[in-house]
């Protein structure tokens, strides 16, 4: 498994990272399951949020595991997120601190290796997160932070208060759900794909040395659910099984192997809870797309070339 840095001074993590968003509807044997295979393969990065699963928490089957797979402890590099509420979203000093400890005690862990703001809070006030990202620090709570969801221009904002580095930026992103490529691509036209949704972020990243964190890499949508096998998406499901057997790796494999051609060094998370699927993802990084491969897989899903 290839391993990257994380954002500009983050640690080496795997370039695939394990999303336990689904984890909530499994129990704990069946999530430590999944963990061990993803250590075999080297994945060694997991990503989480204090509202995945509701009652029966993803972070608190994470906290079972670790209790019933003490071994198992140490070995992840842990990333959680905050801010998002029951109708309404919270990015205030208060709703951090105690989100984190909440997260903490769910875990069961003494530090949380990278805290994200999950979705832009249209009251957002740096200056509140930057006292509360201070004192987790100083308090040893959480080492690296990051965002999710937000845009060149939400990220400069909150730059002007917070003094730690912002390693990470969580985005939507897959063949079929690409507005940060079309947009680069279709720079002054004036089609649909044409209209900048994000701020140039891929770019923006790249200049800035922000890993984007792709999510839902195998969605179409949350109506339409995975875009594999879809009827909807019948061209580019045929390019997927062309390239799949060319390559002799699964369809879902070659939707990764997209993302992973692009220059800016993604970070997929898969959200699977099928260790067998995990293992096949996993060889996305045998191997390398074509440019003319890559393009077929866009214009496939429906996208144009100006
Ligand atoms: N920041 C945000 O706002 C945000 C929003 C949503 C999600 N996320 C993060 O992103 C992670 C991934 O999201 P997601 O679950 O929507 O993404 P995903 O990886 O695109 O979707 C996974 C779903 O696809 C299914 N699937 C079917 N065939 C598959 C195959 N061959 N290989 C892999 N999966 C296959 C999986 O089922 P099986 O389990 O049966 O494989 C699972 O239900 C989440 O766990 C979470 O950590 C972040």
């Amino acid at each position: 498994m290839k391993k990257i840095k994380l954002g500009a001074s983050g640690p080496q993590v795997s370039q695939l990272a394990l999303g336990l968003m689904r984890s909530s509807a499994y129990e704990a044997k069946e999530m430590q399951a999944l963990l061990e295979k993803a250590l075999e393969l080297g994945i060694n990065f997991v990503d989480n949020a204090d509202i995945y699963g509701g009652e029966h928490s993803s972070e608190g089957i994470y906290g079972q595991v670790m209790e019933q797979a003490p071994q198992l402890r140490d070995k992840f590099v842990v990333q959680t997120k905050c801010g998002i509420c029951q109708g309404y979203y919270d990015s205030s000093y208060e709703h951090i601190m105690e989100s984190v400890d909440t997260s903490l005690k769910r875990m069961k862990l003494e530090t949380i290796d990278v805290l994200l703001l999950h979705r832009p809070d249209a009251l957002m006030e740096p200056e509140e997160i930057a006292r509360a990202f201070d004192e987790l620090t100083k308090a040893g709570k959480v080492k690296y932070f990051g965002v999710s969801n937000m845009n060149p221009g939400q990220i400069e904002n909150l730059k002007r208060c917070v003094s730690q580095d912002l390693l990470v930026d969580q985005m939507q992103m897959s063949i079929v759900h690409s507005p940060m490529i079309d947009a680069g691509i279709c720079v002054n036209m004036t089609e649909q794909g044409a209209i900048m949704r994000d701020g140039s972020l891929l770019d923006y990243a790249q200049v800035h040395g922000i890993t984007i964190q792709p999510w839902s890499i195998v969605q179409a949508s949350w109506a339409q659910g995975s875009f594999l096998d879809h009827p909807d998406y019948e061209a580019l499901n045929q390019v997927l099984q062309r390239l799949s057997e060319k390559y002799n790796i699964t369809k879902a494999a070659v939707a990764v192997a997209w993302l992973l051609r692009h220059p800016a060094n993604l970070q997929p998370i898969t959200g699977t809870t099928n260790p067998e699927h995990l293992a096949e993802l996993a060889r996305a990084f045998d191997i390398r797309l074509t440019r003319p491969e890559w393009y077929e897989l866009y214009l496939s899903a429906g996208k144009k070339l100006p």
